[in-house]
């Protein structure tokens, strides 16, 4: 079977589509024929050594795959063939709060990634997909979307809440369709005028651009008078000063990535306005359970930029690069 792998070495130029053998369900897994996979930020720092420097290659790439049951191993009483499902990023975070021995479990970094033709998952590792939803659109929900969605409800995010989410990436865009889900007030930003404008078609009740207004905290804090209730931080060390001076006395800062760099931040704003800052590391099975049913009851379908076929897979990553996608890239197995 064919799978994205990083072959020998770090960096981008390493990536190929070869063969890989194909896998076989042990007991208590499930054969997936992968349908669709969906690349993130983290493919990017893992290709490149950013992510986990001691990457053992060759490494097949990938966290978010979407596909068919085609076998089930010994044991297995959950699935069946021909059951539409995806894999969850952490296998081990089933429920509850999240453990060491879960967070070291995720795929494409201490083991073989899932974009590929074939994979083997845990039985207690993969949901059910929506029906609505085209493997295509599955495939984005395990890593961005349960992100988004555990930022955003481990917040308190609901009616009478404002959240200020950064750029149109995968994440934002989910944080966007899910904020406005919950009933919230969401603020967007971004580079780009015409992604702003199609943020606002996708609910976003104002957006300012941060390239052309850096100041984007000011703007934030004039229109949730006093700040925002939420912050959804993607950029990391080199937005959260600006972030910390967007929230509300008393807000909520979700840190979840590094898209601005950076490398040091002023504490003094978290303990002077008693921000909760909290670290969110994807989420559990039962996180994205939770949030496929809300999926379901509003219709939401996740947003696709670019849909790559298999053996372009390489040229996918080099366009995720160019940060200029909004929403979610896709590749079609
Ligand atoms: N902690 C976790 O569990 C977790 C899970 C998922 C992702 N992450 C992290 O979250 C971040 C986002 O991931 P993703 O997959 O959504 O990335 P992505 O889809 O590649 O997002 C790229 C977009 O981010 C925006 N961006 C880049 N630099 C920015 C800046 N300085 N300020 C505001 N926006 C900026 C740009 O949007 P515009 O083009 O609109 O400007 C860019 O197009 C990454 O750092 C990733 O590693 C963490």
């Amino acid at each position: 079977m064919k799978a994205l792998v990083i072959q020998t070495a770090f960096g981008l130029e390493n990536l190929a589509v070869v063969d890989r053998p194909d896998p076989v369900p042990g007991p208590g897994q499930v054969l997936v024929r992968v349908r669709a996979a969906s690349l993130n930020y983290r493919d990017l720092l893992l290709a490149k050594g950013q992510y986990n420097p001691k990457l053992q290659f060759p490494r097949v790439l990938g966290s978010d795959a979407a596909g068919e049951v085609a076998a089930v191993g010994a044991g297995v009483t959950q699935w069946k063939p021909g059951d539409r499902v995806a894999g969850c990023f952490m296998p081990h975070w089933t429920d509850g709060p999240i453990t060491d021995a879960a967070a070291k479990v995720t795929f494409g970094s201490d083991r073989d990634g899932v974009i590929a033709e074939q994979i083997v998952l845990e039985e207690r590792g993969i949901v059910r997909v929506p029906d609505h939803l085209s493997f295509e659109e599955a495939a984005t929900l395990p890593c961005a979307a349960v992100t988004a969605w555990n930022a955003l409800t481990t917040a308190g995010t609901g009616p009478g809440t404002t959240v200020l989410l950064q750029g149109t990436g995968g994440v934002s865009i989910f944080a966007l369709q899910f904020a406005k889900a919950l009933g919230a007030r969401a603020l967007i930003t971004s580079s780009s005028d015409d992604k702003l404008a199609r943020a606002r078609a996708l609910g976003a009740d104002a957006g300012t651009n941060y390239k052309s207004y850096p100041d984007w905290d000011k703007w934030a804090r004039q229109e949730a008078a006093g700040g925002v209730d939420v912050v959804v931080e993607v950029g990391g060390a080199g937005t959260l000063d600006r972030s910390l001076k967007a929230v509300r006395t008393g807000g909520h800062v979700a840190l979840i990535g590094v898209l601005a760099g950076g490398s040091a931040f002023n504490p003094l704003p978290v303990l002077m306005k008693a921000v909760r800052v909290q670290g969110v590391f994807v989420g559990s099975r039962a996180m994205f359970e939770a949030m496929n049913q809300v999926i379901v009851a509003k219709q939401i379908r996740p947003v696709i930029d670019r849909v790559f076929a298999l053996p372009d897979a390489p040229a996918a990553v080099h366009y995720l690069e160019t940060g200029s996608h909004f929403g979610k890239v896709v590749i079609a197995v």
